[in-house]
């Protein structure tokens, strides 16, 4: 079935960092599925970022494989570049890279810390940064989209819920919402818009260990009042929603999508 006109990304261009698996992955198609050409970052996983790139291509639209770290000022820089001079200029970043290195609060070394600060915060300042001065030097096209560009970025349900053994991650969550909030604030009016997803527990790489230990999913069903570990898809769909003029009036909101996991479900009945 065809998707309603203000779903369209048609003659847009897109950037996914973190695009070799996962969200990521999924997000990278589902804007190419819209219509979108897209820049498919990668860190280290090259077969993943391949996959992603002969499944964005077989739906029609153009692709291309960019390496790069987003805690590196200079890939971050390059990567854009990249991205530039293969579409043009950029109407879409999903700021997605993200890792966690748990650890009790005790043991977790300073570069556990900054392993998972420099990425998942640090690295979503450089490539917003970036995404916000090429937004503004490319201005508005009407014809493609009713805002200058899109930013969205992959936050989590613990940008609200505390997260004990996992203080980093939590940490750089809680610190991307009021970045989020923030730099919305500051460009909405240039008509960039800024918005974020909070998944919740979606069957990826980084719980898999969670998921696949003994009892590990039914425990974590215990805090999905939908019943279900969503899916890679379920994000990419919201993130395409973002990034579509469809959600034209949403701005510096956080799209929570996570079958419920952040109504505090173990209160039902409780408390
Ligand atoms: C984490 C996952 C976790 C989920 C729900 C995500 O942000 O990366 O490991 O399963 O939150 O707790």
């Amino acid at each position: 079935m065809a998707l309603p006109d203000t779903l369209r990304l048609d003659g847009q261009t897109a950037l996914v960092t973190g695009a070799s698996s996962g969200i990521g992955q999924a997000a990278a198609i589902a804007l190419a599925e819209a219509g979108a050409d897209v820049a498919i970052n990668y860190r280290s996983s090259l077969d993943g970022a391949r996959e992603t790139l002969s499944r964005v291509t077989a739906l029609g639209v153009r692709g291309t494989l960019i390496q790069g770290d987003v805690a590196s000022q200079d890939d971050v820089i390059a990567m854009f570049d990249a991205a530039q001079a293969q579409f043009g200029p950029l109407d879409i970043v999903f700021s997605n890279a993200g890792r966690q290195k748990d650890g009790p609060i005790a043991d977790m070394s300073l570069d556990d810390w900054n392993a998972v600060i420099s990425v998942n915060l640090t690295g979503a300042f450089l490539t917003a940064r970036e995404a916000i001065r090429r937004f503004r030097a490319k201005g508005l096209r009407p014809e493609v989209s009713r805002a200058a560009g899109k930013l969205i970025f992959n936050s989590s349900v613990h940008q609200r819920i505390p997260w004990a053994f996992r203080a980093n991650y939590a940490a750089s969550k809680g610190g991307l919402k009021l970045l989020m909030e923030s730099l919305s604030q500051e460009v909405a009016q240039e008509r960039i818009r800024i918005n974020a997803v909070a998944p919740g527990a979606i069957a990826t790489a980084i719980n898999e260990a969670e998921r696949d230990s003994d009892g590990g999913e039914a425990e974590m069903l215990k805090l999905i009042p939908y019943g279900r570990i969503g899916t890679p898809e379920d994000v990419g769909r919201a993130v395409a929603w973002l990034a579509s003029d469809a959600s034209d009036y949403v701005v510096g909101t956080t799209l929570f999508v996570d079958g419920g996991m952040s109504l505090y479900p173990e209160f039902r009945g409780n408390g």
